[in-house]
Parts: structure tokens; C-alpha cells; sequence
């Protein structure tokens, strides 16, 4: 018997270490050792691994329906799923479709857009625009506006459709002439729309932070100059809040650090349920809705999946809700990026912090893996990403679990790169 991983080398990575618990920052293996989880399990864990509220609501929800056709029914917690999102998302969001994972949310924002201007004779708007390095999931249209040298999807290229890709000003600590980059980047893009603009269907960005390609953060300000360029060209504006969502950037969007701006579809999944179960949502405005509303079923967005808007993930994603909101939740997001701010780390460079999201480079990615191996030996759990390091702890690690994280990162530091 086999079990094949996801992104692993099975010929030469170990075996996997076998979970039998976990209970709050902690990972717990058949051993008894305990692993301090400071990548949120990929990103998906908000308030600790186990935690007690979550499980009671998904064990009653669980008892009363387990799940339904989303067609002709619906439920209580889907609805104060989408009522609970109302009150964080700006007004214009409001259609709210469900899926289960972050590459599906992304697809269908896809297909949304695409379909929007099908739907009103318009056909040869068929090129996405993406952000260089940009990750979006793995299904063939999340892997294609990641671009066809994506380093994860190069297998697949073949079959990628039509996308442009747009250079990232890389935003770090001691960065120089970033908005002279910047400008650079949208008169070029906006050149390239002068002659081709209204070919293209829409841009889909990381907002201010690209997970998977290193935690790559760039600033507000492009974005916004960005959304501003393409929009001249009747484009449409896709945020892929997969990552970004629920405080991790330390607004409850990314977007929020934007100044009166708001995407035409954004996508959502991970942190929705807290990380416990798998549950996404693509939103989007009452324009793009209403652009699917005919007597003809063919003009219907003709997608779905067997366990969309699963009652007892949504069960998970209103308890997840409700502990997000609490003042002592975002009391600890604070402090978690006060201290991602404040302890400096030895020998690397850019270091970039948003919210509770910090990162930083070493020389190589065999330095990493080092630092990495040394940590896992202190019970921390890291995973680089090539070169880079990040921390992205769930927000009930404690303000001395994670100095100590830095502690321990600079001794293994000052032993390796002595
Ligand atoms: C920004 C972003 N979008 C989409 C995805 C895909 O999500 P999933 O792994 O749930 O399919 C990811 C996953 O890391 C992501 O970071």
C-alpha cells in the first residue's frame, strides 16, 4: 500500500511521521514528540489545530443534517455563512457561489468572468492577465493564470490558454526606487492594452501578497494602479483572497488595505472554516450576476460540485466566524505581527511582514532546507519555499511560543552561516 502525497518527492523524501493529535499551535505524532505547526497546516488554520468550539459545532451540525443537494435546497448555515461574510465584504459583493477548494473558487471565478461577456455576445475577450509567479491552484484554468513558466505547473503548459503576465515590484525591507518600478510596470501594460485591451477578459491577482511563490508582497499603492489601468480597457478585476482572507495579512481582506477599490469577484477558501473542513466561495457583484439571468438555461453558470456549500463545513466556517470576531482574536493578530516586526533575523535578507504573514530569504534553498531540518529537531515546523522562509502561525500561538520561534531561528542561523 502507497500513499501519494501531494508536492513530494516520493523517491527521496522520507516517510511521512504519522499525526495522531493535534491541540491548539501543537501537532502531535504516534511518538508522543509535538511539532509547533508555524505554517498553519499550508495555510489554512486560524485558531489552533483541534479547537473545541469548532468540533462541537460541526459535531451537532453533523447530528442534524450532514448534507444536501445545493439545487432546490438550501440551509441555516449556509445562509449565515453568507450573512456572516455580508458584514466583512464590501456591499457590492453580495452573490455569493460556494465550492470546495481554493483551486475550484478560482476556476469559477474564472469561468464567471469569461461568461459574463459569452453571455452578452462578446467573444473575443480571451486572454487573463496574471501576476508574474502568480499561484492560483491546480486545476487547468487556476494553472494557467499562474503562467506557463510557472515553476510548479511547466508539465502542463501545453495546455494552458492565452494569459499576459505582469511584472511584480517586489516590496521588502530596503527596497529602492520601488515606485519608479512600479510606474514602469503599468506604462508598459498599459501600452500593451492600447493595442490589444479589449481581447483580454480579466486580471487576477494575489492582492499585496503572492503565497506560493514565495510569499512575495508588493505594495497597495501598485494594486491600485493596476486595477485603475485595466479597468480603462473594460477588464474585469478578480481577487484571489485564498490566502490573503481572514486576518492573515492583518485586515480581514488584503483588499482592505485598499483606498475605495473593490475587485469584481473575489475568491475564498482556507481560513473560511477555520481549517477544518474544505469549503470556498467566489463572490461577486450584482453586475457580473445579473449578466447570467435569462429564460435560457444555456446562459446559466452551468457548474457545480457534489458537496458545494456542505452544511456541516459551513457549520465549521460560523464558529470560525464568530472566534475571528472576538476582540482578544484580534488582540493576538496584532501582537503576532508586532513581533513578526520586531525580532530581526540574522544573516538574510528581504524580509517582508504583513499582518501575521512574515518572510524572508537565505542564501540558498539547501541553507533553508538546513535551517528547516534544525528547527523540525526543536519541534518547529517549517516549509520553505526554495529559498525562502515564512511563518504564518495559526493566531492562538502565544506571544513567547513565537519570540521563542525566533530564538531558536537565529541560533540555527548563526550555526549554519558562521
Ligand atoms: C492564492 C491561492 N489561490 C488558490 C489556491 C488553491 O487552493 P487549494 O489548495 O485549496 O486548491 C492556493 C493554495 O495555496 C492559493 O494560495
Amino acid at each position: 500500500m502507497t500513499i501519494w502525497r501531494p508536492f513530494t518527492q516520493e523517491k527521496v523524501v522520507p516517510s511521512a511521521i504519522k499525526i495522531t493529535k493535534g491541540d491548539g499551535l501543537y501537532l502531535y505524532d504516534e511518538r508522543g514528540r509535538k511539532y509547533a505547526d508555524l505554517i498553519s497546516s499550508w495555510w489554512v488554520n486560524l485558531h489552533g489545530h483541534a479547537n473545541k468550539e469548532i468540533a462541537a459545532a460541526i459535531s451537532e451540525q453533523a447530528k442534524t443534517l450532514e448534507h444536501v443537494i445545493f439545487t432546490a435546497f438550501c440551509h441555516q448555515p449556509a445562509e449565515t455563512v453568507v450573512q456572516n461574510l455580508q458584514t466583512v465584504l464590501p456591499k457590492n459583493l453580495d452573490k455569493f457561489f460556494f465550492s470546495d477548494n481554493g483551486s475550484t473558487a478560482v476556476e469559477v471565478a474564472l469561468k464567471m468572468a469569461y461568461q459574463f461577456f459569452t453571455n452578452q455576445g462578446i467573444t473575443k475577450r480571451k486572454i487573463y492577465l496574471h501576476l508574474e509567479g502568480s499561484y492560483h491552484g491546480d486545476t487547468y484554468g487556476a494553472m494557467s493564470v499562474s503562467g506557463k513558466n510557472s515553476m510548479y505547473h511547466f508539465h502542463f503548459s501545453d495546455f494552458f490558454f492565452d494569459t499576459i503576465s505582469v511584472a511584480v515590484p517586489e516590496y521588502y525591507d530596503g527596497v529602492e526606487n520601488l515606485e519608479e518600478k512600479e510606474d514602469k510596470i503599468i506604462f508598459d501594460l498599459e501600452n500593451q492594452l492600447e493595442q490589444m485591451g479589449d481581447t483580454v477578459c480579466a486580471l487576477i491577482v494575489e492582492p499585496l501578497l503572492q503565497g506560493a511563490r514565495g510569499m512575495v508582497e508588493y505594495r497597495p499603492e501598485f494594486l491600485e494602479k493596476l486595477v485603475k489601468t485595466v479597468r480603462k480597457f473594460g477588464i474585469l478585476v478578480i481577487f484571489d483572497e485564498v490566502m490573503t482572507g481572514f486576518y492573515r495579512t492583518g485586515r480581514f481582506f488584503a483588499m482592505d488595505y485598499l483606498s475605495k477599490m473593490t475587485p469584481d469577484i473575489i475568491c475564498l477558501s482556507k481560513g473560511l472554516t477555520g481549517g477544518f473542513l474544505p469549503l470556498s466561495l467566489t463572490v461577486a457583484t450584482s453586475r457580473i450576476y445579473n449578466a447570467f439571468l435569462s429564460d435560457d438555461f444555456n446562459d446559466a453558470l452551468i457548474h457545480g460540485h457534489s458537496y458545494t456549500a456542505n452544511p456541516i463545513a459551513c457549520a465549521a466556517a460560523c464558529k470560525s466566524f464568530e472566534i475571528l470576531t472576538r476582540k482578544e482574536t484580534l488582540e493576538n493578530i496584532r501582537k503576532i505581527e508586532d513581533i513578526h516586526r520586531t525580532n530581526e533575523v540574522f544573516g538574510t535578507q528581504k524580509r517582508r511582514t504583513l499582518g501575521t504573514v512574515s518572510a524572508f530569504d537565505l542564501p540558498s534553498s539547501e541553507v533553508a532546507n538546513q535551517l528547516a531540518t534544525k528547527l523540525f529537531e526543536k519541534g518547529i515546523f517549517v516549509r520553505p519555499l526554495g529559498k525562502t522562509i515564512y511563518l504564518i502561525p495559526p493566531y492562538c500561538i502565544l506571544p513567547d511560543e513565537l519570540r521563542n520561534v525566533y530564538f531558536e531561528i537565529n541560533s540555527a542561523l548563526r550555526e549554519i552561516l558562521r
